[in-house]
């Protein structure tokens, strides 16, 4: 078997509980984001924008916009809730925004400028646990969220976030998880 369908078959995210954020060599995030955005996109239309939040920026965001507007959806969050959201990034090296931009197009539906946001998130997963990081691609409440969306650089009108890759580094391998029999989703026509 060769050495990447060897890694595609036996890959796992590593949780962003389990991860620890330690140091994401410059030319390893380069390498990750130029992955990132070499997919799939019918008529090149580009229609999806990455921020990476990284340094001083994860405790920044945690503080003026994850516990902020937490509290404001939460009003019984206890102090702990509270420093829980203000940490949240800082358990990744680099939290990477993968925000859908959908471009006005005559022909090419918005379903499939979705289906490219969704492969930038897969491949810039991907091609970090193939440098050996921990990741994992999470939405959780905030992707939702109209300030979020705006300080990644999205429209709230029309943009959604597909989700935040987080990357950072693994203590031990992560354990594998129920994976789906082949029989159930997948099907051959043959005749
Ligand atoms: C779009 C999307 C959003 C996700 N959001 C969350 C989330 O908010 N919380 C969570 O625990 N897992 C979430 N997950 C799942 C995790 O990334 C999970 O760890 C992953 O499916 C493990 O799969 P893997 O080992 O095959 O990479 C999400 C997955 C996708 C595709």
């Amino acid at each position: 078997m060769n050495n990447l369908i060897n890694f595609l078959k036996t890959r796992r995210s590593t949780t962003a509980k389990a991860m620890n954020a330690g140091h994401i060599k410059e030319s390893d995030l380069n390498d990750i984001l130029a992955c990132g955005i070499r997919v799939p996109d019918h008529g090149a239309l580009n229609p999806w924008y990455l921020t990476v939040i990284k340094d001083n920026a994860r405790f920044r965001i945690g503080k003026e916009i994850l516990a902020t507007e937490y509290v404001l959806n939460n009003p019984e969050a206890t102090e702990e809730d509270i420093d829980f959201e203000k940490n949240r990034f800082l358990r990744a090296s680099a939290v990477v925004a993968v925000l859908f931009k959908p471009v006005s197009h005559p022909k090419i539906p918005s379903w499939e400028m979705e289906l490219s946001t969704g492969a930038v998130c897969s491949n810039i997963l991907v091609a970090a646990q193939s440098l050996g990081y921990a990741a994992q691609w999470l939405t959780e409440w905030y992707s939702y969220n109209e300030r979020m969306i705006k300080e990644v650089g999205g429209k709230p009108e029309t943009d959604k976030l597909a989700g935040f890759i987080y990357i950072g580094n693994k203590e031990k391998e992560p354990v594998e998880r129920r994976r789906p029999k082949i029989e159930n989703v997948i099907n051959f026509l043959t005749e």
